[in-house]
């Protein structure tokens, strides 16, 4: 039943390669991403219209964006790309986007390193960033990152009141569903679930997803923990890629191959096609130059 159909946000083309030194080029990007998609993926995130000075892999965006719509603009497939203020939605927004997603921090430390601004300050901005989404002329789903819920590289740990205060902010402002960042992968099951706790109180779990990394190898386990509390979005990205420039210490996200193994091992459906994800997997991981960092995609290839 619906209940356990669990939605998978793939990150790879852009958390995936926003942090890459030798940057890929715009084709084995849009192969990535014809690759996903011919998964069974419904939801890919291409790209990020931010700064090119802060984040030269993404400089891309245009390209990305519009070869997405012209291949794949008669199927469902979402295609969220990240915005970080008017600036950023309004580019997007004039290469027909449908959907953005904006992203926040729990802590001043990153939000400061990441956007040059407090939280307070982020959250000033997306007021004029949600306005032009609701005034685009076309629907547009609005997406809220909130990085940094269990622990931030600069201010240490994260209380949970906090992470939900600003999670309900995300969804006063009108996102359709907010992303919780474990930005630096210090979560555990155990910190995973006081978070939620805390957040559950004021967000239904049917707006949340979780955003896991795997700095410490605790990906999977937080992921399930959040599924087991009744999230039904998991953010990832496959053969693990990941990291984002601007958060000291983190590694790659949670591997996609090794949350659909783990989800379909426990009941759960993706619709997405495993043997498939594990092709990408190891595709993309050789055309990086990269060894893969999914388990569970690495096992299946040797089998
Ligand atoms: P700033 O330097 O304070 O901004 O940066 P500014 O307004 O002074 O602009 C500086 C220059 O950038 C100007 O150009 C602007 O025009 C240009 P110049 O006049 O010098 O030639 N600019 C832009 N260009 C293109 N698109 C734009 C844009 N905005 C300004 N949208 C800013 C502030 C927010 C722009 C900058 O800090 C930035 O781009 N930050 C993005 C950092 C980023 O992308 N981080 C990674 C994504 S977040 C993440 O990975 C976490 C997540 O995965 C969840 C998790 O794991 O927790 C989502
Ligand atoms: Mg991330």
């Amino acid at each position: 039943h619906s209940n356990a159909f669990v939605r998978i946000v793939e990150v790879a083309p852009r958390d995936g390669l926003q942090n890459e030194k030798k940057i890929p080029s715009t084709e084995t990007k849009t192969s990535l991403i014809d690759r996903l998609v011919a998964t069974g993926l419904q939801t890919v995130e291409v790209t990020s219209f931010v700064s090119p000075k802060w984040v030269p892999a993404m400089a891309d965006n245009e390209a990305i964006l519009k070869h997405c719509n012209q291949t794949h603009g008669g199927t469902t497939v979402d295609f969220p790309v990240l915005t970080p203020n008017a600036k950023g939605m309004q580019k997007a927004l004039e290469l027909g986007a449908k959907e953005v997603a904006i992203f926040a921090a729990s802590s001043d430390g990153f939000a400061k390193k990441n956007t040059n601004c407090t939280v307070d300050e982020s959250f000033e901005r997306f007021e004029e960033v949600l306005k032009l989404a609701r005034n685009a002329g076309h629907p547009v789903k609005v997406r809220g990152y909130l990085s940094t819920v269990i622990g931030c590289p600069y201010d240490g740990p994260t209380e949970p009141a906090r992470v939900a205060e600003l999670a309900q902010r995300l969804i006063d402002l009108g996102c359709y569903e907010v992303s919780l960042g474990d930005t630096i992968g210090v979560g555990t099951p155990g910190t995973i679930e006081m978070m939620l706790d805390q957040v559950m109180r004021r967000v239904p779990a049917e707006m949340l997803a979780i955003h896991a990394h795997d700095t410490y190898g605790q990906g999977v386990a937080n992921v399930m923990k959040a599924v087991d509390m009744g999230v039904r979005v998991v953010d990832a990205s496959v053969a693990g890629l990941g990291g984002c420039p601007y958060a000291k210490g983190a590694t790659g996200n949670v591997a996609t191959e090794d949350v659909v193994y783990a989800l379909h091992g426990s009941g759960y459906d993706t619709g997405v096609n495993l043997d498939l994800l594990a092709e990408t997997g190891e595709w993309i991981s050789k055309e990086l130059g990269r060894p893969n960092g999914s388990r569970a995609g690495r096992a299946i290839w040797t089998k």
